[in-house]
């Protein structure tokens, strides 16, 4: 059921997020992902414990927002130092491609999103039908995390590389730290025609901590649209 003041992306988002919290099975342990699609997913966990169910869920969160508010709706946490493998993680995306590649890190949260999502069986990803791309780095830049030491040399790089770079700033107009501490640069490369080389092109340079291409990570999808909730499996 629609909400009179839930705009349609808020209401897609929801659904998703919904259908995905039913993968959800007694005793998992789920890497819980950022952003607002996650944050729905968060909220959805909290409010069946409320009624009693999945009580023994435990939660390994993707970044410091997440953390908290799991934390303030009471959500148990564990880390991968407790468990190094996941059952499950429910994560959100930016632009999701046919192949289930994804660029995420919108949120800045890339680095903690990857570790979780390598170290989990199934990484079930979560969207509206809008974040749907025929070929990646058509709707979204692809986030990049730096280390501030030298950001301008990577900034370069990037651009060598075919991007526009934009230095991503918080509110205040300060540059956005991530919460390891890092810059992000957003490198608008356009629709991409080989996303994998181009992550394997980033992943060797130094001073480059990691960067938003999700490339045969994501299992699953689910998707919201007009047409209603799909749920997909990555083509092989
Ligand atoms: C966080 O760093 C991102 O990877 C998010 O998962 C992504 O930006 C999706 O965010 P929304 O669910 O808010 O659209």
């Amino acid at each position: 059921m629609s909400r009179p003041e839930e705009s349609e992306v808020a209401r897609f988002k929801r659904l998703a997020a919904e259908r995905a919290v039913e993968l959800l099975q007694p005793g998992m342990v789920v890497g819980l992902g950022s952003g607002s699609t996650s944050a729905l997913m968060v909220r959805r966990l909290a409010a069946l414990r409320a009624e009693g169910r999945l009580t023994d869920v435990v939660g390994v969160p993707t970044s410091l927002e997440t953390e908290a508010l799991a934390r303030s709706l009471g959500v148990p946490l564990t880390t991968l130092e407790e468990h190094p493998r996941l059952d499950l993680t429910l994560d959100g995306a930016d632009e999701v491609d046919p192949r289930l590649r994804l660029i995420k890190g919108g949120g800045g949260a890339l680095l903690r999103e990857k570790i979780v999502a390598q170290a989990s069986r199934r990484v079930v990803i979560v969207v509206d039908a809008g974040k749907l791309s025929p070929r990646l780095g058509t709707r979204w830049a692809v986030p990049v995390e730096v280390l501030p030491f030298g950001w301008r040399s990577q900034a370069l790089f990037l651009e060598e590389l075919g991007a526009r770079v934009t230095r991503r700033e918080g509110r205040d107009g300060a540059p956005f730290r991530t919460d390891q501490g890092n810059f992000i640069l957003d490198g608008a490369f356009g629709p991409m025609d080989a996303p994998a080389e181009l992550a394997s092109r980033l992943e060797a340079r130094a001073g480059l901590v990691e960067h938003g291409l999700f490339i045969h990570l994501a299992t699953e999808l689910i998707v919201a649209g007009p047409e209603g909730v799909e749920h997909r499996r990555r083509p092989d």
